[in-house]
């Protein structure tokens, strides 16, 4: 039995997928313990990156059409509005990182290619082949099915993992980490590494980020118009699916189909929203208290949108991942 849940979550963090809840664990105890915004999300990314389960994000990331691994991330500083990205890096054990410190810049703070790699060498971060023999046998075997461009969907499951953090003293960070998608063309990038549509951070009205097709989400500059949502007064739940249904129409008024687009977001007070134009979307909840999953929903006959808390038999049925 599904019951809805009527108030926003309250926490520190929010996150997206499954996938997230351990990494959200380790950020989360940083949090409580130290209360350093910048070093919890990375650490809570990080765990998602180094996982090879999770073959939407780092090592283990599922490849282009030519068998590479691309990467991007990126890092929002909230009370600077600082901001840094990596973008279609190949080979970097962990592109948050890079994205992180690059978020101190004022210039030359988002790089692609080449030149994050660069970046990434003069800093002395790690490198590793990204690309599992798991992930690499996939490949193999989809390359066989030559599966046309239209069909291609976000990996279904989980996506990008996007990570909302508030200190106690209310400053405000997102970081964000993804493959992209699977048998992208070589050099394709979607809305992770980009401002305002795959995150946005601002401590005075509050944080968003966004999972799913990234073609799609960018043509709204979706977490940034959640932010401004908030920012004109409008509580975080109202605003994540306010913001998501107005661009899912206007997507539809143009014939596109759902491909699935899926937002969290966290206002500067610590309550937690989120929405989704799938049947399911989990994403987890941390705080003092610990962390908590929950699911958003959209009913696809209505378009009614709402929360749930997980039972025993949902988690059960439910991937892990
Ligand atoms: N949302 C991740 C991507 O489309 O690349």
């Amino acid at each position: 039995m599904i019951t809805k849940i009527l108030n926003s979550p309250m926490g520190q963090m929010i996150s997206t997928w499954r996938m997230s809840e351990e990494g959200l664990r380790l950020g989360n105890q940083i949090l409580q313990e130290k209360d350093e915004l910048g070093e919890a999300i990375v650490r809570a990314v990080k765990c998602v990156e180094d996982n090879p389960a999770y073959v939407s994000v780092g090592y283990g990331g599922l490849p282009n059409r030519e068998g590479q691994v691309e990467l991007d991330a990126a890092y929002m500083d909230g009370d600077t509005l600082g901001t840094g990205a990596v973008i279609s890096v190949k080979n970097l054990k962990n592109p948050i990182e890079a994205a992180y410190r690059l978020s101190k810049k004022k210039t030359n703070s988002i790089l692609a290619g080449d030149g994050a790699m660069k970046y990434a060498s003069y800093e002395g971060l790690p490198c590793r082949n990204m690309l599992t023999e798991s992930s690499r046998k996939r490949y193999e075997e989809e390359k066989k099915e030559q599966m046309k461009e239209e069909e291609r969907r976000a990996y279904e499951g989980h996506d990008t993992v996007c990570i909302i953090g508030r200190s106690r003293k209310g400053s405000m960070a997102c970081g964000v980490s993804t493959s992209g998608l699977y048998m992208k063309e070589p050099g394709r990038v979607g809305d992770s590494p980009f401002i305002g549509s795959g995150f946005y951070a601002d401590s005075e009205a509050g944080a968003a980020a966004a999972t799913g097709m990234g073609e799609d989400i960018m043509k709204g500059c979706l977490s940034f118009a959640i932010v401004e949502k908030m920012r004109s007064g409008l509580p975080v739940q109202e605003a994540c699916e306010k913001a998501l249904e107005e661009h899912w129409r206007r997507l539809e008024r143009r014939g596109y189909t759902n491909r699935g687009m899926s937002v969290i977001a966290m206002d500067n007070q610590g309550n937690a929203g989120a929405a989704t134009t799938l049947d399911e979307f989990p994403f987890v909840v941390a705080g003092k208290d610990g962390c908590r999953l929950y699911v958003a929903s959209m009913d696809q006959e209505t378009g009614e949108h709402f929360l749930f808390a997980p039972d025993e038999e949902w988690l059960k049925n439910s991937k892990s991942d």
